[in-house]
């Protein structure tokens, strides 16, 4: 029975950690709807130049009293800053979150939300097992323009600047590359060499946004072969075959494709993320969805069709190449470089 005298009974278990970790949830909660708001009423696209709340409330067509709010709290957030009475971006913000600056990640906070969505079917997914994505949809229509944006802020250029490095680039003409998705590693490459062809390889309907990447960048060395590296030819007499955070990068079935389409002395670059020591939480995050053809295995970034990156390294070494590089890149992927032999 409950008494008054009960009330005074410290619990064993200090409950401080427990609060922090729900508040902690709730503030970063807090902060991802700040910004997707701000984004979302496009809040970012009227402060590129200093401007008083009243104004940017009228031009929002929101509430005058609430967007002071918003501001100042993104102020804290260091997305704002206040200057008497007018607020503007940072360079953060003019830098990531304006639509029309070429290091936009609004994509990527898009996807951000998808992501969320699928997050917030967890109690479903744990008592169903794992959605099962369309693979076409899943890539042409979200995540390569994300992993678009992404890769321009530093991993497009660190990777380029390692591949032109590493091989005999220059005297490179004919290039594929394997799930090139956007093809910006293409577009960058053929870039820094104007006798080098790249035929970016992908889903249908991926190839589809490819083809629209290269014409942003204004090249003509940059073509499509759409198909299924599983199932479809993949073509001969390359100098590289590229490959950048594929699901066939892990996969040794393909490595007799791979060797098949390069030239004797080609080289084969593929980056990975190895994923064999992921925490937990990304962990569960990778198995909450799976491909309808492709499954999942449970280790962070692999299929039930492929090994680890250690493995994968040896089966290669055994299959006619010659191993001469791996180089870990500042995001936790690794580039490995091998040549036929
Ligand atoms: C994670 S994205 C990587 C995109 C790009 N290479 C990069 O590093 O930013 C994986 C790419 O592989 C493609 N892909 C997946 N399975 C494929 C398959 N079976 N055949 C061809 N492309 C495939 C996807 O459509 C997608 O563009």
């Amino acid at each position: 029975m409950n008494s008054a005298k009960e009330l005074m009974k410290r619990p064993e278990v200090c409950s401080d950690e427990l609060i922090k970790f729900i508040d902690d949830s709730m503030n970063g909660f807090r902060k991802y709807k700040i910004l997707t708001t701000a984004v979302k009423l496009q809040l970012f696209e009227y402060t590129k130049d200093p401007v008083s709340s009243e104004e940017l409330a009228a031009k929002m067509g929101c509430n005058p009293e609430m967007v002071p709010l918003l501001c100042d709290v993104l102020c804290e957030c260091g997305l704002l800053v206040l200057n008497g009475e007018k607020y503007s971006n940072t360079g953060l913000t003019n830098t990531y979150l304006v639509s029309d600056s070429p290091f936009s990640q609004l994509n990527y906070l898009r996807d951000m939300e998808r992501s969320i969505a699928m997050w917030e079917k967890l109690d479903e997914i744990i008592t169903n097992g794992p959605v099962i994505v369309d693979k076409q949809s899943f890539f042409g229509d979200g995540i390569i323009h994300s992993m678009a944006e992404n890769a321009k802020c530093g991993m497009l250029q660190e990777v380029v600047e390692t591949v032109t490095e590493d091989i005999d680039f220059d005297s490179s003409r004919k290039m594929i590359d394997l799930g090139g998705g956007h093809g910006l590693y293409s577009i960058a490459l053929t870039g820094q060499n104007e006798n080098l062809k790249a035929f970016v390889f992908d889903l249908p309907q991926v190839t589809e946004h490819t083809k629209k990447y290269a014409e942003k960048y204004g090249t003509d060395q940059v073509d499509v072969i759409p198909g299924n590296f599983f199932t479809d030819d993949i073509g001969s007499e390359y100098d590289i075959v590229f490959s950048s955070l594929n699901p066939g990068g892990k996969v040794p079935d393909l490595i007799p494709k791979i060797v098949s389409a390069l030239k004797t002395g080609g080289v084969f670059v593929n980056r990975q993320v190895p994923g064999e020591d992921a925490n937990a939480m990304e962990a569960l995050n990778w198995n909450m969805w799976t491909f309808d053809d492709t499954k999942k295995s449970s280790a962070l970034y692999s299929f039930e069709n492929s090994v680890s990156l250690e493995e994968y390294i040896d089966i290669l070494k055994t299959n006619g190449f010659d191993v001469f590089k791996e180089l870990d890149l500042t995001d936790g992927s690794r580039i490995i470089f091998s040549r036929k032999v």
